[in-house]
């Protein structure tokens, strides 16, 4: 990659900000486009994230992607967030129109391709059983039901949680078809013919070691398990492959999240297939 006079700057705020996979698959794919971007890490404490943000206006800096804990906080540093990140109060990605920063969210697009294109399955009409309801699981539910799901269950450890989603999913998108499943009864539910996919949004799975989200007698009659943990291959992910479900890990989502990033700041399509290869295997 040579950077000279014209090169544009993108890159990701966070604190911390080493782990992230985002700068290995970005700058993968400019450089395969043979497009004159960069994309560099920026290690932004919390209290300093206006400042950052005003030198992406001043620096001219393209795009930045925002990660914990920023993503709550930037859209009063914007100047405008696009309609799903004023929904969901969370955004991932910035966009510098001239000077204008514009705000937007990736995960629940980028979900949603990940699931359609990577792993063949079409949501629309699908009865849903969402494991977890945290940060992920806004952006997840709301682009499910926004596809045109038939059906939402929610099973999340702490029940108030589920509650706080199901009333979100109510009243910023009208979406009513939910039931709460308690967490302690998930292996209790008769999943055979009421569940057609599976998505697991808990931390569950990160660990070697971790038992599956749940059993895996309850896998055999699913048609798709998708799970967004990506660091590892999870024993859910493990099990749906034993009993032949078809079944995604995280990995797919983050390349795709990344991937519309990358094609709001430079307009073209983004290189998934060259995004996945970049990044260590975790098969
Ligand atoms: N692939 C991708 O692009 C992508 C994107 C975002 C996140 N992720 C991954 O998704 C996972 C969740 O991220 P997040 O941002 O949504 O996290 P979060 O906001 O912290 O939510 C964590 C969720 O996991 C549940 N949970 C945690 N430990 C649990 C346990 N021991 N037993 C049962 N439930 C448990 C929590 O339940 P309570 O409500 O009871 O606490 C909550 O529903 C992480 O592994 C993250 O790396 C992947």
């Amino acid at each position: 990659m040579e950077i000279n006079g014209r090169s544009l700057v993108t890159g990701v705020m966070g604190y911390p900000v080493s782990h992230s996979l985002s700068p290995v698959f970005q700058n993968a794919a400019f450089s395969h486009m043979g497009l004159n971007f960069v994309y560099v890490p920026f290690e932004v404490a919390p209290l300093d994230l206006g400042s950052a943000l005003e030198a992406v206006r001043v620096l001219n800096i393209r795009g930045i992607n925002l990660t914990i804990p920023h993503k709550i906080e930037a859209s009063k540093y914007l100047d405008g967030v696009s309609e799903e990140s004023g929904i969901l109060g969370v955004v991932n990605t910035v966009i510098n129109e001239n000077g204008r920063l514009l705000g937007d969210i990736t995960d629940g697009k980028g979900f949603i391709r990940s699931i359609t294109e990577d792993g063949g399955f079409e949501p629309e009409g699908a009865r849903v059983m969402l494991m977890g309801a945290g940060g992920s699981s806004y952006a997840i539910s709301g682009a499910l039901v926004n596809r045109g799901i038939r059906s939402l269950f929610i099973c999340n450890r702490t029940e108030n949680n589920s509650l706080r989603l199901k009333k979100h999913l109510s009243e910023k998108i009208g979406f009513n078809k939910v039931s709460i499943i308690p967490f302690r009864d998930r292996n209790r539910f008769d999943f055979k013919g009421e569940v057609d996919l599976l998505v697991n949004t808990t931390s569950i799975g990160m660990k070697p070691g971790d038992l599956p989200v749940i059993d895996e007698d309850k896998i055999p009659g699913l048609r798709f398990v998708y799970d967004i943990v990506y660091n590892r291959v999870t024993e859910l992910i493990g099990a749906s492959r034993k009993n032949r479900i078809p079944c995604l890990g995280g990995i797919s989502m983050l390349v795709y999240q990344g991937a519309v990033s990358f094609e709001l700041w430079t307009g073209k399509k983004a290189p998934v297939e060259v995004m996945k290869k970049s990044l260590p295997s975790v098969e």
